[in-house]
């Protein structure tokens, strides 16, 4: 997968290219991610991006020039047959899932652009960009740290980027669940015992109480994501004995 990144402040990326799973992914040849300073594709002696809004206001916009100009010469080099989504990052796009990293996992060739100021002209949307995304309801300075979340959470899809010991499909949200407790040694820590179940050995066992713990904590912790999970009868009836019960020290106020 090839993801390029549009952004006004290209450094930001640097931690991307130096650390841990993102070197050896791509130095294995998984994935690049190749970032293009939107400054570079301004003509004027100054270089300038940003410029005021028509009818008033405060703040400044990102002008649309640059923008196009550094998306159409990206694509130049693109195979021409394959639709490159081209995602803005911005508090008013649509909320980034897990749902969202799988599907775009898929293409082989995306172009992130990073907004900044007060936002970016209306055209860039309307007749460049084929997605929008916000990372969570709060506003940052800008698409950088949003942009690295995305690829962050795409990249680690791409079959041999994780070795083959994590696996994704056990993660939170994978399976519209929350994930549930782990442990390791050692069995008993300050008197504190790891369940017994999980020493047994009963791996049919051991799944049941899993599945079980991950509901327990999503219904605890974030009971909206259980109307879109798929739950057998009997997990159904655990979840309305947890509606009768007292609340656990998860769902109390510290
Ligand atoms: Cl993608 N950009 C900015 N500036 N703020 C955000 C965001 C994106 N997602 C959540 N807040």
């Amino acid at each position: 997968m090839r993801i390029d990144v549009l952004t006004l402040f290209p450094q930001m990326f640097d931690m991307l290219n130096s650390t841990g799973i993102f070197q050896r992914a791509t130095s294995q040849g998984l994935f690049s991610v190749n970032i293009y300073n939107i400054r570079d594709y301004t003509h004027d002696k100054h270089h300038i991006v940003d410029d005021y809004p028509y009818g008033g206001g405060a703040g400044m916009l990102l002008k649309p020039e640059p923008i196009f100009e550094a998306v159409e010469a990206i694509k130049e080099e693109a195979n021409p047959q394959e639709r490159v989504p081209v995602i803005l990052l911005t508090p008013q796009g649509s909320l980034f899932s897990q749902a969202a990293a799988r599907r775009l996992s898929r293409h082989g060739h995306l172009i992130l652009i990073c907004g900044h100021y007060e936002g970016v002209d209306e055209r860039v949307r309307q007749h460049l960009v084929t997605d929008e995304i916000s990372i969570g309801d709060y506003v940052l300075t800008g698409g950088e740290l949003a942009a690295m979340v995305v690829i962050d959470t795409i990249t680690r899809l791409i079959p041999g980027v994780l070795g083959s010991q994590d696996s994704p499909e056990d993660d939170s949200h994978s399976n519209g669940l929350l994930e549930y407790p782990q442990y390791t040694r050692p069995a008993v820590y300050r008197g504190w015992s790891v369940p017994e179940v999980l020493l047994s050995g009963n791996h049919a066992q051991i799944a049941r109480w899993r599945r079980q713990q991950a509901i327990i904590r999503t219904f605890e912790r974030r009971p909206e994501l259980l109307d879109k999970s798929s739950l057998s009868p009997e997990e159904i009836r655990l979840i309305d004995q947890l509606k009768d019960a007292p609340p656990s020290k998860d769902t109390m106020a510290d």
